[in-house]
């Protein structure tokens, strides 16, 4: 699926599908009263019918209408003209999308971007670039005969000509979002056989051997056990695959600036381990390496994008399984920070290796840390899929973040930290445990990763919810946070608002 931008007026326009939004109130677009004019009151005339009512999510298709040069006039309902929100905007693209994807069609002209809305023209290109790839994303890596969609190319349109360089740039930024979290998408869908560790390790390679700006080195197992990372190799143990770290570096600005560090869980899958998993509870578990994916795809976005910044990305690599090998229920082991851990439930993996990522992420000097994890079931009973859970220990930066996933329409909901927290995660018998007891689930594992986040400003998000939707019946992976995190970085690289 390819986006592009044009300047034009709808009526002349030689397409298969012309898409203009309309109002409630027998309210018209610009580009729909134009197409209204030169059909001799054609659309008006149905809206006064009422066969569209112009509320989002309603839409309403016209075959060959008389004067219109081309085949289709897809009208989409926008809300109210003096109200219009950015979610009626969206839902309005989203809408479009579904309808031409059904349609059969290979290529539509949208106007939608063209209505007026308090957002500039750069945003509602963005986002209608970033959502046409989102709603088109197949997978279909595994299909004997592969379901290809027709719809190859929408054109997003401006009337005012002057204003064709915004349209274009908010179109690239939001190529560049639906394409790093695509990349995330399709590894987060491939299953455990086929992306184990070293497959995503390797997939970390190739990207830095695609875009000259990235860089990357992969710690095996050995390295591992020499940098005393107990808690990562804890959790591997049990595994055919041993664990990895995997470094990857995208180079943007200056050497003298410090970089932005994230740190991803990349469980390629989670059985529990010892503490193991009821059946049910176990599927989908291959996308518990979704934190990593995103913090691949983030930085594949900002190599697309060039931006002028540093990001390392730390893949904390490990495959949780059960058996003779691994690790018991009681066991204490030894972090790389030298604090030791009690682990009393082998399902509470992703903090156990994030632990010695945090730590290791120190070595960067970096300006922030942002761990992304599928943490906990309990942030996915907090928030659903709506919202992911971010903690942070720097307001400054966590304000950042709520904003950047607001501006992208993928949210975060900042949750508590404390002293209170903490303390249940006391040990009898070691430094700490690595579970907080039946209540907080989501916050005590933020606390257990809070206290190897020691020497810079940290964030983490407990994306267990938000990095997969509901399809049908089916969970399907959904990118996020890449749109959240590709926006923060855009924030870090203008002149306003970089501190924290
Ligand atoms: N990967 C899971 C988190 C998860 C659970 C995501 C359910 C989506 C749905 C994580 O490793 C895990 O198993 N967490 C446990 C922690 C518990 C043992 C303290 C959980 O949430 O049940
Ligand atoms: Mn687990
Ligand atoms: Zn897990």
């Amino acid at each position: 699926m390819d986006n592009g931008v044009k300047h034009g007026v709808p009526e002349k326009l030689k397409t298969a599908c012309i898409v203009v939004a309309v109002y409630t109130d027998k309210k018209l677009s610009g580009a729909a009263k134009s197409l209204d004019k030169a059909s001799a009151g054609y659309l008006s005339k149905i809206q006064k019918r009422g066969d569209i009512k112009g509320n989002s999510e309603e839409a309403l298709l016209l075959q060959d209408v008389p004067g219109i040069a081309a085949d289709r006039i897809l009208l989409v309902g926008c809300g109210t003209e003096k109200s219009t929100k950015q979610s009626d905007y969206i839902s309005a693209v989203k809408t479009s999308i579904s309808y031409l994807k059904k349609l059969n069609i290979s290529e539509a002209a949208s106007f939608l971007t063209d209505i007026e809305l308090p957002e500039t023209l750069a945003w509602r290109s963005q986002h209608a670039a970033k959502i046409a790839l989102e709603e088109t994303y197949q997978f279909q890596d595994f299909k004997s005969k592969p379901d290809t969609l027709r719809l190859k190319k929408i054109t997003w349109y401006t009337s005012d000509k002057k204003k064709l360089s915004d349209l274009e740039y908010g179109c690239n930024l939001g190529e560049a979002i639906g394409i790093g979290s695509s990349f995330a998408r399709d590894l987060g869908n491939t299953p455990g056989n086929v992306c184990h560790p070293s497959y995503l390790a390797g997939m970390a390679k190739s990207l830095a051997k695609e875009y000259q700006d990235i860089s990357c080195s992969v710690l095996n197992e050995k390295q591992i056990t020499a940098l005393n990372m107990g808690a990562l190799l804890s959790v591997a143990q049990g595994s055919q695959h041993p664990p990895l770290l995997a470094s990857l570096e995208y180079k943007g600005a200056g050497a003298k600036q410090k970089p932005i560090v994230l740190v991803g869980k990349g469980i390629t899958f989670d059985t529990g381990g010892n503490s193991l998993k009821p059946a049910g509870s176990m599927v989908g578990m291959k996308y518990d390496m979704c934190g990593s994916a995103a913090v691949l795809g983030t930085i594949k976005a900002v190599a697309e994008l060039g931006l002028p910044v540093n990001v390392i990305g730390i893949l904390a690599i490990a495959e949780n399984m059960p058996g003779g090998t691994a690790t018991r229920p009681d066991d204490i082991v030894t972090s790389m920070s030298g604090k030791t851990i009690e682990i009393l439930n082998t399902d509470a993996e992703g903090r156990l290796v994030l632990a010695d990522a945090l730590t290791y992420a120190a070595r960067f000097k970096p300006k922030a840390v942002i761990d992304i994890a599928t943490l906990t079931g309990a942030a996915v009973v907090a928030l659903g899929t709506h919202k992911s859970a971010l903690y942070s220990n720097c307001d400054e930066l966590a304000k950042q973040l709520l904003e950047a996933g607001t501006e992208m329409d993928d949210q975060a909901w900042r949750m508590p930290l404390g002293e209170k927290y903490h303390k249940q995660l006391d040990s009898d018998v070691a430094d700490m445990k690595n579970i907080g007891g039946g209540f907080a689930g989501s916050i005590t594992a933020a606390c257990f990763l809070e206290k190897f986040a020691t020497d810079y400003k940290w964030a983490h998000l407990d994306i267990a919810g938000t990095a997969s939707k509901e399809k049908g019946v089916d969970k399907q992976v959904s990118g996020r946070p890449v749109p959240l995190l590709v926006q923060f970085l855009i924030y870090q690289c203008m002149s306003d608002g970089q501190e924290f």
